[in-house]
């Protein structure tokens, strides 16, 4: 099971860190690996209630890589953590899978109370170099998040979000205007045309939508 973990967690450096050429390179240079197999034994025994015995573990492990993830945490599978330095990762964080984040990235708390209080980050997420996640807030399937940003309120699944406090990216693709009969390329199909600009304007909407239930849930 666990070489199971590790095979496929690697694979997932190699497939998306194009600085990454070897299973070898990845188990003795990829400190983010390191801190994660370190977790597995930590989370191991806070489970257990051997807390105090866990939290040594991930002390050591964040001596040995940079990288501070509280025994609490609870990680997805091929979790990758680029450079890793300065990551942390609080108690009750919760990581999806095939989630990818880059060094001094923060899952972070911004109370002090008891119970849930750091994100939880979906599937397929990516968190920019220097970005915090602040509060118990979903950051939804696919979202991106940009460097440095400072995410304080819900991401909606697909959104990308930058800044501080982190908004989404305002893009300017407004579907083309050609005039009827007239197409740009001679060769164009006038149907296919069509297509084209319906589905630019339905990116359009999706958008619009992203942006009203963000707007919605802050
Ligand atoms: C957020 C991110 C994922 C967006 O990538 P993208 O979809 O290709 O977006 P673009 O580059 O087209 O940028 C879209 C807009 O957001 C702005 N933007 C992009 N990243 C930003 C950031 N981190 N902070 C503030 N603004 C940012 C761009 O300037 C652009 O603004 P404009 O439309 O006014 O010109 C990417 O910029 C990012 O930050 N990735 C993290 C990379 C990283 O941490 N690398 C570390 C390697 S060691």
């Amino acid at each position: 099971m666990a070489l199971m973990f590790l095979t496929e967690t690697m694979r997932a450096y190699r497939e998306r860190d194009p600085a990454a050429r070897s299973n070898l390179e990845v188990f003795l240079a990829y400190p983010g690996l390191h801190a994660v197999g370190i977790h597995g034994v930590s989370s191991f025994f806070w489970r257990r209630g051997w807390t105090t015995l866990a939290r040594f573990i991930s002390h050591i492990g964040r001596f040995l890589t940079g990288i501070e993830i509280h025994p609490g945490a609870k990680l997805g599978r091929r979790f990758v953590i680029d450079h890793g330095m300065g990551v942390v990762i609080g108690e009750t964080a919760e990581v999806g899978d095939d989630v990818y984040i880059y060094h001094q990235v923060t899952l972070g708390g911004t109370s002090t109370a008891q119970g849930k209080r750091h994100p939880t980050i979906g599937n397929n997420v990516i968190i920019g170099a220097g970005a915090k996640v602040l509060g118990a807030i979903l950051i939804g399937d696919g979202a991106r998040i940009g460097a440095n940003a400072v995410v304080v309120a819900p991401v909606p699944a697909g959104t990308t979000v930058v800044g501080i406090p982190a908004r989404p990216v305002e893009r300017d693709e407004k579907p083309r205007f050609d005039a009827y009969g007239q197409p740009s390329d001679p060769c164009l199909d006038p149907l296919l045309h069509e297509v084209d600009l319906l589905r630019s304007e339905l990116t359009e909407l999706e958008k619009k939508i992203a942006n009203l239930a963000y707007e919605r849930l802050i």
